[in-house]
């Protein structure tokens, strides 16, 4: 390997920034990506990304889904330009298709901007996802938006995330006023307060104006009483808030906290600077090689996401692949760690931003997407010069569980095949009861849609029909103990026990509290949401 290739890949690595938005809906998400990739110039007008939107929620049936689907798929990762970074931004399905892809995009993401809508707070979706994060250690950047509307009052809902998440945070930037009275932000960065101006939409780049702390005029830009409320709020941050510190945000325990407006384009840009300033570069990854570090020369990366095509005429599936080191090239030859067999990335694909379809060459933290033969699983990694994996992915805590039966003994057969190869893509996840007579797959989804994929899939690739039988449980734990720590528990009461594709032990509840009873009094079973890799 030439020195030059080691100095190019290591200047990519440099410029690059990936990370994922963690949200509930209707937080503002596809807004503040619209905004995001306008500053990046991947996108001229606002808009575009919302019509996408608007499109697939319009429709509900299968064939047309898929095609709407056909846009999802090149915008699961959006690259953009901006200020000599490049920047991945690894969208994250949300809404009714909320399923372990979203779970699973973060285990490709170096850093997460936590997206909460100021009147609302941390709500459900936003804190499992969190949970994911926290368990990878990953910067975490909350950006509080719609402040042009009423809202909570912002030191609450920084005080909610210190104790509900455990999260410290730091202000980077500051609010001054809220809804009718929102006035601007206070960057305490440069000690600037970059002053608020209603536009329509912000359907362009906005220009802020800014003025220093000490310009006379601010007293009255801002009000008198707001003026006062701001100096005041502000001492008490700078007496008794927390100091900043880079290793603690790297370390995924301090949060950058930033206030704006997404809809209307405020403090968007300011987010953006002070996010590639302090958000991390890819870095180095566990393999069973030790930590291998992006700049090792020899390409390797592994499968995050599988998206298949459900058009029967077109099965092919699509495998994302997380870059981890050296520099993809199109055609290159490759080994598959799991099969050990030789694989050409042939028509890899470049996902939105710039217009460009096909994709010649990728560096580490960038995404590719590449047509799938059928040999690509979740968490398979792959790889040139020595032999090495990557971590797997662990599987995440399902919501939604029933039995999947199949009415046609005869096809006995294929529906077990089905079944597995669905398993083993990771469209669904698949757990069994531990009385013998009871042979049925359940299936165990995070959202609705998994369900649904898997019988229409069963249907069209394997030509068997399947009924749903929907189980009265929402809540799973892994037993960290195992089986001997669960026989010395004893008769545990409102829980059922199953056990998962890999023979562990998993407790289902009705709902949380359930959980938590059996958690209180049964700490040695070690209960936990989210599944350690098998
Ligand atoms: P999501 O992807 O997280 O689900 O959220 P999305 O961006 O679709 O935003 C949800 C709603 O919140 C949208 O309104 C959007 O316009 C609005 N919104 C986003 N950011 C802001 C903001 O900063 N301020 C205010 N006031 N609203 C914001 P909608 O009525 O559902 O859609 P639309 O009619 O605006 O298109």
């Amino acid at each position: 390997m030439t020195t030059d290739l080691q100095a190019e890949i290591a200047t990519a690595v440099d410029q690059r920034r990936n990370f994922a938005i963690i949200s509930h809906p209707d937080a503002g998400k596809t807004t503040l990506t619209e905004k995001l990739l306008l500053y990046g110039g991947a996108i001229h007008e606002a808009g575009a990304v919302k019509a996408k939107r608007a499109q697939r929620h319009a429709t509900s049936d299968w064939m047309e889904m898929e095609q709407q689907r056909g846009i999802s798929i090149t915008s699961t990762v959006l690259q953009f330009d901006y200020s000599g970074y490049t920047i991945n931004l690894l969208d994250t399905p949300g809404h009714q298709d909320f399923s372990e892809d979203t779970y699973r995009t973060l285990a490709a993401a170096d850093n997460a901007v936590m997206l909460e809508d100021a009147a609302k707070g941390l709500e459900p979706q936003t804190r499992k996802l969190f949970e994911v994060c926290r368990m990878r250690g990953i910067p975490i950047f909350t950006f509080f938006n719609k402040l042009d509307r009423p809202g909570r009052e912002p030191l609450e809902l920084m005080d909610e995330i210190e104790q509900e998440l455990g999260l410290q945070t730091y202000a980077v930037n500051w609010p001054i006023g809220m809804g009718d009275r929102f006035k601007g932000v206070y960057d305490r960065r440069k000690q600037q307060i970059h002053l608020f101006e209603r536009t329509a939409h912000g359907s362009r780049e906005a220009k802020d104006t800014v003025v220093d702390l000490g310009d006379p005029r601010i007293e009255d830009l801002l009000e008198k009483d707001l003026y006062y409320q701001f100096k005041e709020e502000l001492e008490l941050l700078e007496a008794a808030g927390t100091e900043f510190d880079l290793a603690q945000v790297h370390a995924g325990k301090l949060t950058p906290v930033f206030f704006g407006s997404a809809m209307t384009n405020f403090g968007v840009e300011l987010f953006l600077e002070s996010f590639l300033d302090y958000a991390l570069k890819p870095g180095s990854r566990r393999s069973t090689q030790g930590d291998i570090d992006p700049t090792y020369p020899e390409f390797s990366g592994f499968v995050f996401k599988l998206q298949a095509n459900m058009d029967p005429k077109h099965r092919d599936r699509i495998a994302f692949i997380r870059v981890c080191s050296g520099k993809f090239e199109k055609d290159m030859v490759v080994n598959h760690a799991r099969t050990g067999k030789t694989v050409r990335l042939s028509h890899p694909q470049k996902l939105f931003g710039q217009g460009r379809q096909s994709l010649d060459e990728a560096y580490p933290g960038d995404v590719i997407g590449l047509n799938n033969p059928g040999m690509f699983a979740i968490g398979d990694t792959i790889y040139n010069g020595k032999k090495l994996e990557y971590e797997g992915i662990p599987s995440f805590s399902p919501e939604l569980f029933a039995y999947l039966r199949n009415p046609n003994p005869s096809k006995f057969k294929q529906f077990q095949k089905g079944v597995n190869e669905l398993r083993e893509e990771g469209a669904v996840q698949i757990m069994y009861s531990t009385d013998e007579s009871k042979r049925e797959p359940i299936l165990a989804a995070v959202g609705q849609l998994q369900f649904e994929v898997v019988q229409f899939r069963l249907r069209n690739e394997y030509n068997v029909d399947s009924l749903l039988d929907p189980l009265p449980y929402s809540v799973a734990r892994w037993v960290g103990g195992g089986w001997a720590a669960l026989e010395k528990a004893g008769r545990l009461f409102n829980t059922v026990t199953v056990k998962d594709s890999w023979g562990r032990p998993v407790l289902l509840f009705k709902n949380e509290w359930n959980c938590q009873q059996v958690e209180g009094e049964h700490p040695e079973l070690d209960l936990r949401a989210i599944a350690p890799v098998a």
